[in-house]
């Protein structure tokens, strides 16, 4: 018989994670635009934060979805990153990251990326451990809990694929 998880329910308000960032000129091209590269670190890093605070233990990135940049983010911009925990596995954890910039000037606020990433809580052995379950409460929760058990069917298909092409 399958082992239920002993561990206590969390909900994604205990993962919730903020971040600011500020748009320099290191991080742009000749265009005075945001290197996609930059923002993708700063979403792995919002999204390693959630994770780590929701597992409250060492977390890897397993994958990231597809990323859509919907809008330029602009030199002089301030970047705000939101992330939460979405759905959880056994070990695994699905966190959504919502990227959106503000022209500091002007107040104008632009929704840039959203992405989808899924870490893994490792134990002190370096394999991967149980996670709380996740319990969504409120309507917005409960409605990207279910998006993230499409994604995750098919996430799980891939990556299937993948280890058997290698093999
Ligand atoms: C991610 C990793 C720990 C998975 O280890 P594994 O031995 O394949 O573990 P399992 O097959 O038992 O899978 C463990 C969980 O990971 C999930 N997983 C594994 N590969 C995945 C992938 N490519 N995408 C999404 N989830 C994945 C599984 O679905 C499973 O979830 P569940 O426990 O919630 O059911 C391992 O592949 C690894 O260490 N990868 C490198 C991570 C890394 O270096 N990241 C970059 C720096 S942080």
């Amino acid at each position: 018989m399958k082992k239920a998880n002993s561990l206590k329910t969390k909900s994604p308000a205990d993962s919730a994670v903020i971040m600011t960032e500020l748009v320099l000129p290191q991080h742009t091209n000749a265009l005075g635009t945001i290197f996609g590269g930059t923002v993708m670190s700063w979403i792995d890093i919002a999204g390693a934060i959630s994770a780590g605070k929701y597992a409250r233990c060492s977390v890897v990135t397993a994958s990231i979805d597809a990323l859509h940049f919907i809008a330029p983010i602009k030199l002089g911009h301030a970047v705000q990153l939101k992330a939460c925990v979405n759905l959880t596995g056994k070990s695994s954890m699905e966190v959504g990251v919502r990227v959106d910039s503000e022209n500091l000037i002007t107040g104008e606020r632009f929704h840039n990326v959203s992405a989808y990433l899924t870490f893994v809580a490792l134990g002190s052995d370096g394999k991967p451990r149980e996670v709380h379950p996740l319990e969504p409460k409120t309507e917005a929760e409960k409605r990207r809990y279910k998006s993230a058990i499409k994604r995750r069917a098919s996430r799980v298909a891939l990556a299937k694929d993948i280890k058997n092409e290698d093999h």
